[in-house]
């Protein structure tokens, strides 16, 4: 059967960027649009540590979004080696806190001020543990040594695994997982532990960076990687699993600082997100899977109500803008000038 349309409960985005300022103000629309809530990132340039300035941010992003829109931003805080129990019970009580992230020092775009050895972070660890504040994690060794490809291997060999072991009730989310590796580490280990798919890990393999000379907007971390990880997440995200659910790492840079001779990592996919979301499931002949990856099982690892509303899509051939404003500048979002077979319709 050919399905023209579908309808789901109105999903959740656990993983976003939405920077600040005027470039906030662009992006924050097009994920309100589609999402009634979104894991908001913290590696702000200057980093989101402490619970008032999640509360600033987090007004920041409320203003942002249209009136006839509900849309929930859940704020996360920044671990730095210094994270004490006492900011972890304050984010506890805040409950505008959701999660804290784990950047390693130097694994991606703003993460200098991350933690540099886990070490430093167990008392944190241990307060989150016993409050219930789940970590999110950014898999990814930092050691120059290690081959860029095998980051995430590593990490999950000699960082998470030793972690789950000294936490075994610290909830934890490896976020945007790229590897079969993480689908089988994820899959196999305890119930605390979930993991975020992206919609460009779905879509795209390795040569995507390389397709007819080098292409700076497939450029993210963790990097894509080959062909069977990519498959490997694609069976994740279909198999109706609640430990994989949706994440769009959606990173918006201005086109300059991603065309340049030192082009930084992120790709801008929350304006069609759920339509590319939409179109990888449809391949994969998985579309009445969507809803619980899109839509049920992160607000279930999260303790979250399921939202109401709901989100309907259908088939239909349209263009994506070659560029999008970000403030003063341009974004360039996935498939810029190229066609998705699915679109979102307000019913
Ligand atoms: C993200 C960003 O730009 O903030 N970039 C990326 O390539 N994914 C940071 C991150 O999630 O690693
Ligand atoms: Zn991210």
């Amino acid at each position: 059967m050919i399905n023209d349309k579908i309808q789901i409960i109105r999903p959740d985005d656990f993983h976003l960027h939405v920077r600040s300022g005027e470039a906030l103000k662009s992006v924050v629309p097009h994920t309100a649009r589609q999402f009634a809530r979104a894991i908001i990132m913290p590696n702000l340039a200057t980093p989101v540590t402490t619970v008032d300035q999640a509360q600033s941010y987090r007004q920041a992003v409320l203003n942002a979004v249209s009136e006839d829109l509900d849309f929930e931003p859940l704020m996360t805080l920044y671990l730095t080696d210094k994270t004490s129990a006492e900011v972890i019970k304050a984010a506890k009580e805040s409950s505008i806190i959701h999660a804290l992230k784990l950047y390693p020092a130097g694994a991606t775009t703003n993460s200098e001020a991350g933690v540099t050895d886990i070490n430093n972070i167990y008392p944190a660890l241990e307060a989150m543990q016993s409050v219930s504040l789940p970590l999110l994690v950014h898999g990814e060794v930092t050691d120059p040594l290690i081959d860029v490809f095998d980051r995430e291997r590593v990490f999950i060999e000699t960082i998470l695994e030793p972690l789950i072991q000294r936490f075994p009730d610290l909830k934890i989310v490896m976020e945007h997982i790229t590897t079969k590796e993480a689908v089988e580490f994820v899959t196999t280990t305890s119930n605390k532990v979930a993991a975020t798919i992206t919609v460009h890990h779905l879509l795209m393999n390795r040569n995507a960076i390389f397709t007819g000379g080098i292409r700076p907007h497939h450029y993210c971390l963790p990097v894509l990687k080959r062909e069977e990880h990519r498959k490997a997440l694609v069976e994740a995200a279909i198999s109706g699993n609640p430990k994989f659910f949706l994440g769009t790492d959606s990173a918006p840079h201005p086109q300059s600082a991603k065309e340049s001779a030192c082009g930084c990592a992120g790709m801008y996919t929350a304006y069609n997100a759920m339509e590319l979301y939409t179109e990888v499931f449809e391949t994969a002949g998985a579309l009445h899977r969507l809803e619980g990856f899109a839509s049920i099982y992160g607000a279930k690892f999260y303790d979250l109500p399921q939202n109401k509303e709901t989100l309907t899509l259908k088939r239909e051939s349209w263009e994506i803008p070659a560029s999008l404003s970000l403030g003063q500048a341009k974004v360039i979002p996935l498939r810029a000038g190229e066609k998705c077979q699915w679109k979102m319709i307000n019913e």
